[in-house]
């Protein structure tokens, strides 16, 4: 569905009435934790078929109201994404590449047969949320504002004979510190061998809360034989690796000036993450070639056996980049490397994060200033 032609759509801000308290959010952004503290606002922009996008708003935080036949209960017709605010070394406020992720948004829209929305006004949204809720933005070390923008079917009604006609697009913000706790460590993961997230065809490039539902499943399998994360398999063959859980995974290869970097290729079926792209661009800028192809689930542990695989990590918006120590399936477990995190994944990570925070010089124009 094409996007609708309102991108100057003007926002209407209604403040809060009843924001948190200036102590009591100083108290919250001490230990945000990954998603559980959220901001005084929320940004909403309606769509229908007959008004296209409409009635755009900044509005206090608080619970949706919505129809129990609305589309989004029983058919999962939801599509969302993921990036974040950092404070700048220079006190300013700036997130990172976020026409990529409005991009990436139409693009699951395009799938889940959703409108698209302007970049603009998706970016717009952004802008005016932070602006309002400015103060809730983490000052502290390696902290961010994790913003969460998502679209969502409200057309009451329980046929399934068309796309909903009716659409609600929100945006949330929540002040986050680590993802897997408070301090990068590396994490288990198991392979998942009863399930997949993906197939061709199918959903796996789209980010629709309908592949995050189906892996539940697997992620309890993970934490049942006590790792972190859940590593997804190729539908096929069940023999290459694709994922882990909601992030992508690096594969390094050699050490030192021989060292380089694979990720799987992205075949349809998986998440083109814009932190995946970001280090396919930025380790060649810093000597470790960069490339797309695959690996099998037995070339992953004969070349940790051997050595030639030296380093793996999971990189996403939310993990940003977290060293993976030792994998576990049912055929068994093997440690990577000596299970701690790597010289390269350690260097990816301290020159992405240096980006992010304004401390490295932005030589790609991904960061975007906000107020
Ligand atoms: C992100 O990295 O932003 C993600 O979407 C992962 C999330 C599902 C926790």
């Amino acid at each position: 569905m094409n996007a609708s032609p309102n991108p100057e759509l003007d926002f209407e801000i209604r403040a809060s009435g009843a924001a948190v308290p200036a102590d009591q959010r100083a108290q919250m952004l001490v230990a945000p934790g990954f998603g559980s503290v959220f901001t005084d606002h929320m940004a909403t922009i309606r769509w229908s078929e007959e008004d296209g996008w409409h009635d755009a708003r900044i509005e206090p935080y608080g619970p949706i109201t919505l129809d129990p036949a609305a589309a989004v209960f029983h058919y999962g017709q939801e599509i969302f994404e993921g990036l974040k605010a950092y404070t700048q070394a220079d006190g300013s406020v700036a997130t990172f590449r976020p026409h990529a992720n409005a991009a990436r948004f139409n693009r699951s829209a395009a799938r889940l047969a959703m409108p698209e929305l302007p970049e603009s006004l998706f970016v717009r949204a952004i802008e005016l949320l932070v602006a309002q809720d400015r103060a809730w933005v983490p000052t502290a070390d390696g902290h961010s504002l994790y913003l969460r923008p998502f679209m969502i079917a409200t057309q009451i009604g329980l046929g399934v004979s068309k796309p909903s006609s009716q659409h609600l697009f929100t945006l949330i913000a929540s002040p986050v510190s680590g993802y897997f706790g408070g301090k990068v460590r590396p994490v288990t993961v198991w392979l998942s061998e009863d399930y997949t997230r993906a197939a061709p065809g199918g959903t796996g490039e789209a980010k629709c809360g309908g592949n995050y539902a189906a892996a539940f499943a697997g992620q309890q399998q993970a934490l049942d034989h006590g790792c972190d994360q859940v590593v997804w398999l190729d539908a096929a063959e069940r023999r290459y690796v694709e994922e882990m859980g909601g992030m992508n995974i690096f594969f390094v290869y050699g050490s030192g000036a021989d060292a380089r970097i694979m990720t799987p290729a992205t075949s349809g079926s998986l998440l083109h993450g814009m932190t995946r792209d970001s280090l396919l661009k930025l380790g060649p800028d810093l000597g470790v070639p960069a490339y797309e192809s695959k690996i099998s689930v037995a070339d992953w542990r004969a070349g940790c056996a051997s050595g030639e695989i030296s380093e793996v990590f999971a990189c996403g918006t939310a993990a940003v980049i977290t060293p993976i120590g030792a994998v576990r399936s049912a055929e068994g477990e093997w440690v990577i490397g000596d299970g701690s995190a790597g010289l390269v994944t350690n260097m990816l990570r301290d020159e992405l994060v240096g980006i992010q925070y304004g401390r490295k010089p932005d030589r790609y124009g991904w960061m975007h200033p906000l107020r």
